[in-house]
């Protein structure tokens, strides 16, 4: 087994990044019977708040994960080198990784992730494909989930360094063509710098409401621009559910009636199109 890892990522916030990212590694794993380790890579870790959550972790994420220098989060990876002589090395997963469920881990964020210093000779941004490969977490999951910041930061550039693929969740706005244009820069860019070889998964609709016509209108004038082609459409969207917005049961789509119809459709675009790209 070969598992792949994907980014979620938009250069826009609240776009339903996280939502996405949890409800497809959520269902995967519950429903499909696959193997997922969620990565949290954005400072404001909302994937973190929500599987600790959902999984009743609050009390030792707050007193054992979330600081120090032994801390279960992807902090323990863009730790610097204390001196030069002294190489710092990475920490093992059984170190840092926390377990959710049988068929789910996560490897928790923290607020923290703001005050890492620059990447100034660029190893920053490596150090989550080198976790990756150097732990054959790739034998050990059938999916990597990576929720990414809405920034050009180092870790989105750490993120696309280490995926085999990019999904892009987007709402349907006058905005997100300008996102989409400036989301494809920065691949373009890492993929010439280098050579990254990241593929497109696609783009997919959320929180999607009753289509007015000028609604209509933006959605077909961008799908025709070139860049939205490149990238790929998923067929099936996420429609606007309010359980899932303010739902006492958490933030899993899974967990409504009206968005387990979505998640479930998505799913299993989600695996055709990956298939595709097998042959
Ligand atoms: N399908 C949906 N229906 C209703 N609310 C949603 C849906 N998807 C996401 N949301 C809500 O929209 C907000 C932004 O979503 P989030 O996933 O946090 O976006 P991002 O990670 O891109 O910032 C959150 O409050 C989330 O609960
Ligand atoms: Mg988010």
């Amino acid at each position: 087994m070969s598992g792949k890892v994907v980014s979620f990522i938009n250069m826009k916030g609240g776009v339903g990044k996280t939502t996405l990212c949890i409800g497809i590694g959520e269902y995967l794993a519950n429903y499909c019977g696959k193997k997922i380790l969620f990565i949290d890579l954005d400072p404001q870790f909302n994937t973190t708040q929500s599987l600790v959550n959902e999984f009743n972790l609050e009390e030792e994420y707050l007193s054992n994960y979330s600081e120090g220098t032994n801390q279960r989060t992807v902090m323990r990876l863009f730790e610097t080198q204390q001196t030069i002589a002294k190489r710092l090395d990475l920490p093992e997963p059984d170190d840092i990784l926390v377990h959710l469920n049988d068929n789910m881990d996560l490897l928790p964020g923290t607020i923290n992730l703001i005050l890492v210093e620059t990447d100034k000779d660029g190893s920053k941004a490596k150090k989550v494909k080198k976790f990756i490969l150097n732990n054959n977490l790739k034998e050990k999951y059938d999916f990597i989930f990576i929720d990414c910041p809405p920034t050009i930061s180092v870790y989105t550039d750490a993120a696309l360094i280490a995926s085999d693929f990019y999904l892009v969740p987007i709402r349907i706005d006058r905005y997100s063509i300008l996102g989409i244009k400036l989301l494809k820069q920065v691949i373009d860019r890492l993929d010439d710098n280098e050579g990254i070889g990241i593929k497109p998964l696609g783009i997919v609709y959320t929180m999607v409401k009753e289509l007015s016509q000028k609604t209509v209108q933006l959605k077909t004038t961008f799908e025709s621009t070139e860049i939205v082609q490149e990238i790929g459409m998923f067929e099936n969207m996420t429609l606007q559910v309010n359980d899932l917005l303010v739902g006492l049961q958490g933030n899993i789509a899974s967990k409504y009636k009206k968005s387990r119809e979505d998640i479930d459709a998505i799913c299993k675009e989600f695996l055709e199109r990956i298939e595709k790209y097998e042959v």
